[in-house]
Protein backbone atom coordinates (compact mmCIF):
# COMPACT_ATOMS: atom_id res chain seq x y z
CA UNK A 1 0.00 0.00 0.00
CA UNK A 2 1.29 3.24 -1.09
CA UNK A 3 1.37 4.93 2.31
CA UNK A 4 2.32 8.76 3.04
CA UNK A 5 5.45 9.88 5.06
CA UNK A 6 5.93 6.44 6.25
CA UNK A 7 2.50 7.05 8.67
CA UNK A 8 -0.44 4.48 8.86
CA UNK A 9 -2.28 7.19 6.47
CA UNK A 10 -2.56 5.51 2.89
CA UNK A 11 -2.88 7.72 -0.42
CA UNK A 12 -5.72 6.22 -1.43
CA UNK A 13 -7.80 7.04 2.07
CA UNK A 14 -6.59 10.73 1.47
CA UNK A 15 -8.43 10.42 -2.19
CA UNK A 16 -11.39 9.69 -1.15
CA UNK A 17 -11.56 11.96 2.02
CA UNK A 18 -10.46 14.50 -0.49
CA UNK A 19 -13.60 13.80 -2.75
CA UNK A 20 -15.85 13.74 0.51
CA UNK A 21 -14.41 17.37 1.31
CA UNK A 22 -14.74 18.40 -1.70
CA UNK A 23 -18.77 17.94 -1.97
CA UNK A 24 -19.13 19.08 1.60
CA UNK A 25 -17.65 22.17 0.29
CA UNK A 26 -20.15 22.43 -2.31
CA UNK A 27 -22.80 21.56 -0.16
CA UNK A 28 -22.27 24.40 2.22
CA UNK A 29 -20.82 27.44 0.02
CA UNK A 30 -23.02 28.01 -3.23
CA UNK A 31 -22.67 31.83 -2.83
CA UNK A 32 -18.55 31.21 -3.10
CA UNK A 33 -19.01 29.43 -5.85
CA UNK A 34 -21.61 31.43 -7.70
CA UNK A 35 -19.93 34.66 -6.98
CA UNK A 36 -16.73 33.03 -8.22
CA UNK A 37 -18.47 32.01 -11.46
CA UNK A 38 -19.39 35.11 -11.67
CA UNK A 39 -16.12 37.00 -11.31
CA UNK A 40 -14.77 34.54 -13.54
CA UNK A 41 -16.17 36.90 -16.50
CA UNK A 42 -13.78 39.98 -15.74
CA UNK A 43 -11.28 38.46 -13.08
CA UNK A 44 -8.34 35.65 -14.63
CA UNK A 45 -9.34 32.47 -12.47
CA UNK A 46 -12.32 34.23 -10.98
CA UNK A 47 -9.39 36.26 -8.50
CA UNK A 48 -8.37 39.78 -8.42
CA UNK A 49 -4.98 38.00 -7.55
CA UNK A 50 -4.29 34.99 -9.73
CA UNK A 51 -2.39 33.56 -6.55
CA UNK A 52 -5.95 33.61 -4.29
CA UNK A 53 -6.76 30.17 -6.61
CA UNK A 54 -4.48 28.18 -4.36
CA UNK A 55 -6.68 27.61 -2.02
CA UNK A 56 -7.78 23.88 -1.95
CA UNK A 57 -11.59 24.48 -2.19
CA UNK A 58 -13.05 24.28 -5.31
CA UNK A 59 -13.38 28.32 -5.18
CA UNK A 60 -11.93 30.36 -2.84
CA UNK A 61 -13.90 31.38 0.20
CA UNK A 62 -15.70 34.87 -0.73
CA UNK A 63 -15.02 36.93 2.32
CA UNK A 64 -17.80 38.76 3.78
CA UNK A 65 -15.66 40.28 6.83
CA UNK A 66 -12.32 40.36 8.81
CA UNK A 67 -12.32 40.92 12.45
CA UNK A 68 -9.63 40.16 14.71
CA UNK A 69 -8.96 36.43 14.22
CA UNK A 70 -12.25 35.46 12.86
CA UNK A 71 -13.33 35.81 9.32
CA UNK A 72 -16.70 35.49 7.43
CA UNK A 73 -17.74 34.12 3.99
CA UNK A 74 -20.62 35.13 1.69
CA UNK A 75 -22.38 31.96 2.68
CA UNK A 76 -22.78 33.32 6.26
CA UNK A 77 -19.92 31.23 7.87
CA UNK A 78 -17.60 31.84 10.41
CA UNK A 79 -14.10 30.89 10.48
CA UNK A 80 -11.27 31.04 13.18
CA UNK A 81 -8.10 32.60 10.69
CA UNK A 82 -4.86 30.91 11.60
CA UNK A 83 -3.96 32.27 7.90
CA UNK A 84 -4.43 35.85 9.26
CA UNK A 85 -4.02 36.72 4.97
CA UNK A 86 -0.52 35.40 4.95
CA UNK A 87 0.79 37.58 7.46
CA UNK A 88 -0.35 40.27 5.91
CA UNK A 89 -2.61 40.51 9.07
CA UNK A 90 -0.53 39.18 11.83
CA UNK A 91 -1.44 41.20 14.17
CA UNK A 92 -5.44 40.89 13.79
CA UNK A 93 -7.95 42.48 10.97
CA UNK A 94 -8.66 45.81 11.56
CA UNK A 95 -6.88 46.51 14.98
CA UNK A 96 -9.16 49.43 16.53
CA UNK A 97 -6.78 52.10 16.28
CA UNK A 98 -6.37 51.56 12.67
CA UNK A 99 -10.03 51.51 11.96
CA UNK A 100 -9.85 55.06 13.65
CA UNK A 101 -6.60 56.16 11.99
CA UNK A 102 -8.22 55.44 8.61
CA UNK A 103 -11.51 57.36 8.97
CA UNK A 104 -8.91 60.15 10.16
CA UNK A 105 -6.65 59.96 7.39
CA UNK A 106 -9.29 59.62 4.52
CA UNK A 107 -10.20 63.37 5.90
CA UNK A 108 -7.01 64.44 6.37
CA UNK A 109 -5.46 63.25 3.19
CA UNK A 110 -3.81 59.80 1.80
CA UNK A 111 -1.09 61.13 -0.17
CA UNK A 112 0.85 64.09 -1.22
CA UNK A 113 4.51 63.06 -1.84
CA UNK A 114 5.45 65.25 0.83
CA UNK A 115 6.76 63.90 4.44
CA UNK A 116 3.73 64.29 6.95
CA UNK A 117 3.68 64.61 10.63
CA UNK A 118 3.75 61.48 12.04
CA UNK A 119 7.39 60.82 9.98
CA UNK A 120 9.28 62.06 12.83
CA UNK A 121 7.66 59.85 15.27
CA UNK A 122 7.91 56.82 13.38
CA UNK A 123 11.44 57.04 12.31
CA UNK A 124 12.23 57.25 16.05
CA UNK A 125 10.15 53.87 16.58
CA UNK A 126 11.58 52.28 14.31
CA UNK A 127 14.76 52.65 15.56
CA UNK A 128 14.52 51.68 19.21
CA UNK A 129 12.43 48.39 17.69
CA UNK A 130 14.47 47.55 15.24
CA UNK A 131 17.95 48.56 16.56
CA UNK A 132 18.95 50.46 12.95
CA UNK A 133 19.02 54.07 12.87
CA UNK A 134 18.02 54.70 9.55
CA UNK A 135 14.84 53.34 7.56
CA UNK A 136 12.81 54.14 3.96
CA UNK A 137 9.77 53.28 3.29
CA UNK A 138 8.30 50.78 -0.03
CA UNK A 139 4.67 49.77 -0.39
CA UNK A 140 5.36 46.03 -0.43
CA UNK A 141 8.01 43.98 0.93
CA UNK A 142 8.78 42.83 -2.75
CA UNK A 143 9.24 46.22 -3.91
CA UNK A 144 12.01 46.57 -0.12
CA UNK A 145 13.72 43.56 -1.31
CA UNK A 146 14.53 45.19 -4.68
CA UNK A 147 15.46 48.50 -3.12
CA UNK A 148 17.75 47.01 -0.86
CA UNK A 149 19.08 44.85 -4.03
CA UNK A 150 19.86 47.97 -5.91
CA UNK A 151 21.24 50.21 -3.31
CA UNK A 152 23.83 46.93 -1.90
CA UNK A 153 24.56 46.67 -5.89
CA UNK A 154 25.49 50.52 -6.39
CA UNK A 155 27.06 50.37 -2.82
CA UNK A 156 29.65 47.76 -3.23
CA UNK A 157 30.02 48.03 -6.83
CA UNK A 158 29.52 44.31 -7.24
CA UNK A 159 27.01 42.52 -9.44
CA UNK A 160 25.82 39.31 -7.23
CA UNK A 161 23.35 38.43 -4.78
CA UNK A 162 23.52 35.60 -2.76
CA UNK A 163 20.10 34.08 -1.03
CA UNK A 164 19.34 30.23 0.13
CA UNK A 165 17.72 27.67 -1.54
CA UNK A 166 14.59 27.17 -1.04
CA UNK A 167 14.12 31.00 0.21
CA UNK A 168 10.88 33.54 -1.28
CA UNK A 169 10.89 37.42 -0.66
CA UNK A 170 8.63 38.32 -3.02
CA UNK A 171 8.57 38.69 -6.78
CA UNK A 172 11.83 39.85 -6.85
CA UNK A 173 13.40 38.23 -10.18
CA UNK A 174 17.22 38.34 -8.44
CA UNK A 175 15.46 35.73 -6.05
CA UNK A 176 13.53 33.47 -7.77
CA UNK A 177 15.97 30.55 -8.55
CA UNK A 178 16.66 27.17 -7.32
CA UNK A 179 19.10 25.13 -6.28
CA UNK A 180 19.34 21.56 -8.86
CA UNK A 181 22.39 19.38 -8.41
CA UNK A 182 24.24 21.76 -6.97
CA UNK A 183 23.82 24.54 -9.49
CA UNK A 184 21.74 27.89 -9.44
CA UNK A 185 19.43 27.74 -11.56
CA UNK A 186 16.26 29.67 -12.69
CA UNK A 187 12.74 28.94 -11.39
CA UNK A 188 11.26 26.68 -13.71
CA UNK A 189 7.71 27.80 -12.92
CA UNK A 190 8.71 31.79 -13.80
CA UNK A 191 6.63 33.52 -16.57
CA UNK A 192 7.95 36.18 -18.86
CA UNK A 193 11.38 35.52 -17.47
CA UNK A 194 13.97 36.44 -20.10
CA UNK A 195 17.26 37.07 -19.30
CA UNK A 196 19.66 34.49 -17.75
CA UNK A 197 19.32 34.94 -13.64
CA UNK A 198 22.10 33.00 -12.91
CA UNK A 199 24.49 35.57 -14.09
CA UNK A 200 23.99 37.42 -11.03
CA UNK A 201 22.26 35.29 -8.57
CA UNK A 202 23.93 32.31 -6.30
CA UNK A 203 21.85 30.16 -4.63
CA UNK A 204 23.19 27.92 -1.80
CA UNK A 205 22.05 25.35 1.06
CA UNK A 206 20.43 27.36 4.05
CA UNK A 207 22.78 26.33 7.31
CA UNK A 208 25.55 25.52 5.02
CA UNK A 209 28.51 27.85 6.09
CA UNK A 210 30.98 26.24 3.99
CA UNK A 211 29.13 26.93 0.75
CA UNK A 212 28.52 30.31 1.92
CA UNK A 213 32.33 31.18 2.47
CA UNK A 214 32.94 29.91 -0.73
CA UNK A 215 30.76 31.85 -3.11
CA UNK A 216 31.89 34.82 -0.60
CA UNK A 217 34.88 34.38 -1.61
CA UNK A 218 34.94 35.16 -5.50
CA UNK A 219 34.87 38.21 -3.73
CA UNK A 220 31.68 39.67 -6.76
CA UNK A 221 28.51 39.15 -3.96
CA UNK A 222 27.13 42.70 -3.28
CA UNK A 223 24.34 41.03 -0.75
CA UNK A 224 23.00 37.92 0.84
CA UNK A 225 19.59 38.42 1.15
CA UNK A 226 18.24 36.06 4.18
CA UNK A 227 15.24 35.33 5.97
CA UNK A 228 17.06 34.51 9.87
CA UNK A 229 14.63 31.37 9.24
CA UNK A 230 13.20 29.97 6.28
CA UNK A 231 9.52 29.97 5.68
CA UNK A 232 8.28 29.82 2.42
CA UNK A 233 9.28 26.15 2.13
CA UNK A 234 7.68 24.96 5.28
CA UNK A 235 10.19 26.36 8.09
CA UNK A 236 13.88 25.60 8.42
CA UNK A 237 15.39 27.27 11.55
CA UNK A 238 19.05 28.48 11.28
CA UNK A 239 21.31 25.83 12.94
CA UNK A 240 22.75 27.55 15.97
CA UNK A 241 25.58 29.80 15.07
CA UNK A 242 24.32 29.97 11.58
CA UNK A 243 23.65 33.67 11.64
CA UNK A 244 26.64 34.87 13.21
CA UNK A 245 28.86 33.04 11.07
CA UNK A 246 27.14 34.18 8.00
CA UNK A 247 27.46 37.62 9.13
CA UNK A 248 31.30 37.26 9.84
CA UNK A 249 31.63 35.61 6.33
CA UNK A 250 29.90 38.87 5.14
CA UNK A 251 32.19 40.96 6.96
CA UNK A 252 35.64 39.70 5.97
CA UNK A 253 34.43 39.29 2.03
CA UNK A 254 32.71 43.21 1.69
CA UNK A 255 29.41 41.64 1.53
CA UNK A 256 26.62 43.33 3.17
CA UNK A 257 23.83 41.08 4.64
CA UNK A 258 20.02 42.03 4.65
CA UNK A 259 17.90 40.04 6.62
CA UNK A 260 14.07 40.41 5.49
CA UNK A 261 11.88 40.08 8.40
CA UNK A 262 8.56 40.01 6.73
CA UNK A 263 7.45 36.88 8.44
CA UNK A 264 9.71 36.12 11.58
CA UNK A 265 8.88 39.45 13.25
CA UNK A 266 6.63 36.77 14.71
CA UNK A 267 9.21 35.54 16.85
CA UNK A 268 9.26 38.87 19.12
CA UNK A 269 8.43 41.88 19.92
CA UNK A 270 11.85 43.82 17.13
CA UNK A 271 11.68 40.31 15.44
CA UNK A 272 14.29 37.96 15.39
CA UNK A 273 17.51 39.99 14.84
CA UNK A 274 16.36 41.55 18.20
CA UNK A 275 15.47 38.14 19.97
CA UNK A 276 19.08 37.15 18.94
CA UNK A 277 21.13 39.98 18.83
CA UNK A 278 21.85 39.82 15.17
CA UNK A 279 23.66 43.15 13.52
CA UNK A 280 22.62 42.94 10.09
CA UNK A 281 23.21 45.98 7.51
CA UNK A 282 19.72 45.91 6.12
CA UNK A 283 16.33 44.86 7.65
CA UNK A 284 13.18 44.47 5.32
CA UNK A 285 10.03 44.31 6.78
CA UNK A 286 6.49 44.42 5.25
CA UNK A 287 3.15 42.67 5.17
CA UNK A 288 2.10 43.19 8.77
CA UNK A 289 4.47 46.26 9.76
CA UNK A 290 1.45 48.94 8.90
CA UNK A 291 -1.51 46.63 10.30
CA UNK A 292 -2.21 45.28 6.58
CA UNK A 293 -2.16 48.60 4.37
CA UNK A 294 0.11 48.31 2.22
CA UNK A 295 3.88 49.13 3.15
CA UNK A 296 6.60 48.36 4.18
CA UNK A 297 9.88 49.24 5.55
CA UNK A 298 14.10 48.60 5.15
CA UNK A 299 15.86 49.87 7.76
CA UNK A 300 20.20 50.14 7.58
CA UNK A 301 23.49 51.43 9.32
CA UNK A 302 25.07 54.93 9.31
CA UNK A 303 27.62 53.18 7.03
CA UNK A 304 25.08 51.91 4.74
CA UNK A 305 23.57 55.27 4.33
CA UNK A 306 27.05 56.98 4.15
CA UNK A 307 27.34 54.48 1.36
CA UNK A 308 23.69 55.45 -0.04
CA UNK A 309 25.06 59.36 -0.10
CA UNK A 310 28.03 58.51 -2.01
CA UNK A 311 26.84 56.35 -4.41
CA UNK A 312 23.65 58.69 -5.04
CA UNK A 313 26.71 61.76 -5.72
CA UNK A 314 28.20 59.90 -7.67
CA UNK A 315 25.35 59.21 -9.88
CA UNK A 316 24.32 61.21 -13.02
CA UNK A 317 20.98 63.43 -12.00
CA UNK A 318 17.74 61.51 -12.73
CA UNK A 319 16.00 58.57 -12.05
CA UNK A 320 17.81 55.99 -9.27
CA UNK A 321 15.24 53.27 -9.80
CA UNK A 322 14.71 52.98 -5.99
CA UNK A 323 10.78 54.32 -4.75
CA UNK A 324 7.80 54.22 -6.07
CA UNK A 325 5.21 57.34 -5.62
CA UNK A 326 3.13 55.66 -3.18
CA UNK A 327 5.65 54.91 -0.65
CA UNK A 328 6.14 56.94 2.42
CA UNK A 329 2.15 58.42 1.91
CA UNK A 330 0.52 60.07 4.69
CA UNK A 331 -1.58 57.27 4.86
CA UNK A 332 1.14 54.61 5.17
CA UNK A 333 3.02 57.16 7.48
CA UNK A 334 -0.04 57.41 9.92
CA UNK A 335 -0.96 53.35 9.67
CA UNK A 336 2.35 53.14 10.13
CA UNK A 337 2.64 54.81 13.58
CA UNK A 338 -0.66 53.98 14.88
CA UNK A 339 0.55 49.88 14.07
CA UNK A 340 3.71 50.67 15.94
CA UNK A 341 2.89 52.09 18.95
CA UNK A 342 -0.23 50.63 19.75
CA UNK A 343 -0.42 47.45 17.51
CA UNK A 344 2.55 45.64 17.34
CA UNK A 345 3.04 45.94 20.99
CA UNK A 346 5.00 43.24 23.50
CA UNK A 347 1.60 42.72 25.25
CA UNK A 348 0.27 41.47 22.13
CA UNK A 349 3.37 39.45 21.30
CA UNK A 350 2.80 37.54 24.76
CA UNK A 351 -0.51 36.78 24.26
CA UNK A 352 -0.13 35.57 20.31
CA UNK A 353 2.97 33.39 21.41
CA UNK A 354 1.13 31.90 24.83
CA UNK A 355 -1.80 30.62 21.94
CA UNK A 356 0.98 29.21 19.70
CA UNK A 357 2.62 27.62 23.00
CA UNK A 358 -0.44 25.88 23.87
CA UNK A 359 -1.43 24.87 19.70
CA UNK A 360 1.95 23.93 19.57
CA UNK A 361 1.90 21.94 22.62
CA UNK A 362 -1.62 20.46 21.89
CA UNK A 363 -0.36 19.29 18.16
CA UNK A 364 2.55 17.57 19.74
CA UNK A 365 0.93 15.48 21.65
CA UNK A 366 -2.28 14.72 18.86
CA UNK A 367 1.28 13.45 16.95
CA UNK A 368 2.65 11.38 19.51
CA UNK A 369 -0.98 10.27 19.99
CA UNK A 370 -0.89 8.61 16.85
CA UNK A 371 2.21 7.94 16.18
CA UNK A 372 2.66 9.89 13.40
CA UNK A 373 6.10 10.64 12.05
CA UNK A 374 5.63 14.35 11.92
CA UNK A 375 6.79 17.44 13.62
CA UNK A 376 6.16 20.91 14.71
CA UNK A 377 8.17 23.40 14.27
CA UNK A 378 8.33 27.29 16.22
CA UNK A 379 9.09 30.78 15.95
CA UNK A 380 7.43 32.77 18.45
CA UNK A 381 3.64 33.06 17.02
CA UNK A 382 4.34 31.30 14.00
CA UNK A 383 4.34 27.36 13.49
CA UNK A 384 4.49 24.91 10.81
CA UNK A 385 3.30 21.17 10.90
CA UNK A 386 5.38 19.00 8.86
CA UNK A 387 5.77 15.56 7.42
CA UNK A 388 8.96 14.21 8.96
CA UNK A 389 9.98 13.18 12.31
CA UNK A 390 13.03 15.91 12.96
CA UNK A 391 13.17 19.72 11.93
CA UNK A 392 14.56 20.23 8.65
CA UNK A 393 17.72 21.77 8.04
CA UNK A 394 17.71 22.78 4.99
CA UNK A 395 15.07 23.44 1.88
CA UNK A 396 15.38 20.10 0.40
CA UNK A 397 14.61 17.84 3.44
CA UNK A 398 11.68 20.53 3.80
CA UNK A 399 10.55 19.87 0.35
CA UNK A 400 11.46 16.25 0.50
CA UNK A 401 8.46 16.02 3.72
CA UNK A 402 5.83 17.69 1.67
CA UNK A 403 2.90 16.05 0.62
CA UNK A 404 0.48 18.02 -1.55
CA UNK A 405 -2.53 16.15 -1.76
CA UNK A 406 -2.12 15.78 2.36
CA UNK A 407 -2.11 19.04 2.60
CA UNK A 408 -4.69 20.33 0.61
CA UNK A 409 -7.13 17.35 2.23
CA UNK A 410 -6.01 18.63 6.05
CA UNK A 411 -6.45 22.17 4.72
CA UNK A 412 -10.04 21.38 2.79
CA UNK A 413 -11.21 19.37 5.68
CA UNK A 414 -10.15 22.17 8.39
CA UNK A 415 -12.05 24.47 6.41
CA UNK A 416 -15.44 22.91 5.91
CA UNK A 417 -14.88 22.71 9.94
CA UNK A 418 -14.11 26.23 10.49
CA UNK A 419 -10.59 26.77 10.70
CA UNK A 420 -8.55 28.24 8.20
CA UNK A 421 -4.77 27.92 7.49
CA UNK A 422 -2.69 29.52 4.89
CA UNK A 423 -3.30 27.21 1.33
CA UNK A 424 0.82 27.02 1.05
CA UNK A 425 1.93 24.60 3.16
CA UNK A 426 0.73 23.96 7.15
CA UNK A 427 1.93 27.12 8.33
CA UNK A 428 -0.37 28.40 11.42
CA UNK A 429 -0.18 32.01 13.04
CA UNK A 430 -1.65 33.19 16.43
CA UNK A 431 -2.09 36.65 16.46
CA UNK A 432 -2.90 39.06 19.60
CA UNK A 433 -6.87 38.52 19.31
CA UNK A 434 -6.16 34.48 18.77
CA UNK A 435 -8.78 32.60 21.57
CA UNK A 436 -7.26 29.42 23.60
CA UNK A 437 -10.81 28.22 22.27
CA UNK A 438 -9.77 28.58 18.70
CA UNK A 439 -6.92 26.47 19.27
CA UNK A 440 -9.07 24.11 21.31
CA UNK A 441 -11.16 24.13 17.85
CA UNK A 442 -8.46 23.80 15.97
CA UNK A 443 -7.18 20.65 17.49
CA UNK A 444 -10.79 19.08 17.73
CA UNK A 445 -11.00 19.10 13.69
CA UNK A 446 -7.40 18.02 12.93
CA UNK A 447 -8.33 14.77 15.39
CA UNK A 448 -11.48 14.58 13.71
CA UNK A 449 -9.60 14.82 10.44
CA UNK A 450 -6.76 11.98 11.80
CA UNK A 451 -9.21 9.81 12.23
CA UNK A 452 -10.92 10.33 8.77
CA UNK A 453 -8.15 10.05 7.33
CA UNK A 454 -7.30 6.67 9.45
CA UNK A 455 -4.36 8.20 11.27
C1 LIG B 1 9.93 36.62 3.60
C2 LIG B 1 9.13 37.36 2.59
N1 LIG B 1 9.59 38.52 2.11
C3 LIG B 1 8.91 39.24 1.21
C4 LIG B 1 7.70 38.80 0.74
C5 LIG B 1 6.95 39.61 -0.28
O1 LIG B 1 5.83 40.22 0.29
P1 LIG B 1 4.82 40.97 -0.68
O2 LIG B 1 4.16 39.89 -1.49
O3 LIG B 1 3.88 41.63 0.27
O4 LIG B 1 5.60 41.92 -1.50
C6 LIG B 1 7.17 37.60 1.20
C7 LIG B 1 5.88 37.11 0.71
O5 LIG B 1 5.40 36.07 1.08
C8 LIG B 1 7.91 36.86 2.15
O6 LIG B 1 7.47 35.69 2.61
Amino acid sequence: MNTIAASSISAQRVKQVWQREIARFNDLHPESLRQHRLASQHFLYGVPLHWMQDWPSPSPLFLKEAQGSRVSCVDGLEYDDFCLGDTGAMFGHTPAPLSAMLAETARTGLTAMLPSAKTVAVGERLAQMFGLPFWQLATTASDANRFVIRWARAITGRSKVLVFDGCYHGTVDDTLVDLVNGKTTARDSLLGQVYDLTQHSVSVPFNDIAAVRQALAQGDVALVLTEPALTNCGMVLPQPGFLEELAAACRQHGTLLALDETHTLSTAWGGYTRAWGLNPDFLVAGKAIAGGVPCAVYGFTAEIARGMRAAKQAAAPGHSGIGTTLSGSQLAMQALAVTLEQVITPAAYEHAIGVANGLAQGLEEMIHSHGLPWSVTRLGARLELQFCTCAPVTAAQAAAAENAELTATLHLGLLNRGTLLTPFHNMMLAGPATGHGQVARLLANMAEMLTELGA
